[in-house]
């Protein structure tokens, strides 16, 4: 059942549509052709699990480690500096449950770092690595480059390429806050996909 879930996540489904390129010789202006490309519209939604502290048996290990201390801190938050970075391999599922079994669809590896010496707002620099399915999509990855305002109800994701099913991709991401543990600092998050292939 999870993994027909899976299937259905990463079958391009929603919108196809036609672009036509109109070619036209320059040396004769006679002669013609007409090229006719397709693009995909193809929505991937998923939850992203963003483990700053190990919570086990859900969360067995941090997959989001801060690797630098920024100096400034924020405004009425003397624990959280401007510069403070965080390298993730984060857990990317279907469903918001971690260990639901077949749950992974795949990860997302890079970093974040607060990136404004007044505001929750990161800078996300990450690949979206799908491991999901045994069609196109399995290894596929999606490169992403975020402003993400954390408490934000919605933040936009520009997507800046792909690699493998996804190559030459174009589009956005809508992020939202799942579930949020202020104890710990974990987060999980819930992120569509808009992919034009
Ligand atoms: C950041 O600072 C805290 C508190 O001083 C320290 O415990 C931690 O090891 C530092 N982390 C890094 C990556 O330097
Ligand atoms: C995805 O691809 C990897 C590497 O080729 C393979 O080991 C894995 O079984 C594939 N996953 C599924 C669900 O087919």
């Amino acid at each position: 059942m999870a993994i027909k879930r899976t299937m259905q996540l990463l079958i391009p489904s929603l919108f196809l549509f036609s672009l036509a390129l109109a070619v036209t010789g320059t040396e004769s202006s006679s002669s013609s052709a007409t090229a006719t490309a397709t693009k995909t519209t193809t929505h991937l939604r998923f939850y992203m699990h963003d483990v700053i502290t190990a919570t086990p048996p859900s969360y067995p290990v941090a997959t989001a480690v801060q690797v630098i201390n920024g100096t400034v801190p924020l405004p009425n938050d003397p624990t959280t500096h401007f510069g403070d970075m965080f390298a993730i391999d984060d857990l990317l599922t279907a469903g918001p449950d971690p260990t639901a079994p077949s749950a992974e669809v795949g990860r997302v590896q890079g970093f974040f770092q607060f990136a404004s010496l007044t505001e929750y707002a990161l800078l996300l620099s990450a690949n979206f690595v799908f491991t999901a399915g045994s069609g196109k999509h399995n290894g596929s990855t999606v490169a992403v480059l975020a402003r993400d305002v954390i408490f934000d109800d919605v933040r936009e994701l520009p997507v800046v390429g792909g690699t493998g099913g996804f190559r030459g991709a174009t589009g956005y991401g809508l992020m939202r806050t799942h579930s949020i543990d202020t104890v710990g600092k974990n987060a999980v998050l819930l992120i569509d996909l808009y992919l034009d292939v």
